[in-house]
């Protein structure tokens, strides 16, 4: 595809393809000789108007390391605080002969509604609750580097599902790669849409996190309540915050995951956070950069613009 906006429609193949295309960018990076002359003379652009640390930082990364010019346009600056509109924004940037925009957007469908008017490879970084593709294979990659497969696996995913788009995207790949997927949460954060995706559904951390082969903890998305119930830090991690007692319902050799930002002590406690041997937080971001290079070189074998030097 020219594109990627979402993880729902992909084909196991394909993501398969990526899987093993990201785990080829994440041995080199490890051994220090990634290709840098890929993207030579191609232009990326980071467009975020949400914050982020690692998807921003990652996209910077991996177009450097792959030899693109990247330009991190600081939304708070540009003219959209003067009204300027999305589409506005993205035709200026077209005409300056963008080839790949990475953007982050607070509403769902931003990503699809701008690969409509751009020739630019669209990249979602993020739309409101909608998807975060590469959140998705990044931790995929992560799961089978640990676990070796993906098929027949059982993974919790906690807490607050309903505002995720983390969620959404790791449901969709989970199951297209044959994986048992669950939801753990209060009812008030499973969304509607839950059980005609395929996932099951727990309200306890005990029955949820039973024989499970990887905990994915979420943060409570507070931005993204407005208008409902915020639950309150201390009761949530009570009933739902990730600590030993609780991981000892999964299989003894289960990983813990999370895609930050973390709050820690709401929905995971510190000591399982930095857990040496169970947490594989850190490699999740180390293997974010491997999976933004994996796609930033597949769109780029199909871009429309010749503007190669
Ligand atoms: N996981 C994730 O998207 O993190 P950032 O918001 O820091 O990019």
């Amino acid at each position: 595809p020219r594109h990627l906006l979402a993880i729902e429609g992909l084909e196991p193949p394909h993501i398969a393809d990526m899987l093993d295309l990201a785990e080829n960018y994440a041995l080199l990076n490890r051994s220090g000789k990634t290709q840098r002359d890929l993207l030579k003379g191609r232009t990326l652009i980071n467009l975020f108007f949400e914050d982020s640390t690692r998807t921003r930082t990652s996209f910077e990364l991996a177009g450097k390391r792959l030899g693109a010019d990247v330009i991190n346009m600081a939304v708070s600056t540009s003219s959209v605080n003067k009204g300027e509109t999305l589409l506005d924004t993205a035709s200026t940037l077209n005409a300056m002969q963008c080839d790949l925009l990475v953007i982050r957007h607070a509403q769902s469908g931003a990503p699809a509604l701008l690969s409509q008017k751009v020739e630019a490879a669209v990249i979602n970084a993020g739309d409101g609750t909608h998807e975060h593709p590469t959140q998705a294979l990044l931790d995929a990659l992560t799961i089978r580097r640990h676990k070796g497969h993906l098929d027949n696996l059982v993974i919790a995913i906690c807490g607050d599902v309903l505002h995720s788009r983390v969620a959404r995207s790791n449901i969709h790949l989970l199951l297209t790669m044959g994986a048992r997927v669950r939801i753990v949460g209060p009812p008030t954060l499973i969304p509607a849409e839950a059980a005609r995706l395929g996932v099951e559904i727990f309200h306890t951390m005990r029955e949820g996190l039973a024989g499970a082969d990887v905990v994915m903890m979420l943060r409570l998305q507070k931005e993204r309540m407005a208008g409902g119930l915020v639950p309150s830090s201390r009761e949530f991690f009570r009933f739902f915050g990730l600590d030993a007692e609780k991981l000892a319902y999964a299989k003894s050799d289960a990983i813990v995951m999370h895609p930050g930002p973390m709050n820690r002590g709401v929905e995971i406690d510190s000591a399982i956070a930095d857990d040496p041997v169970r947490s594989v937080i850190g490699e999740q971001v180390e293997m974010g950069v491997a999976c933004r290079m994996a796609v930033l070189d597949l769109l780029a074998r199909n871009l429309r613009r010749n503007t190669r030097i």
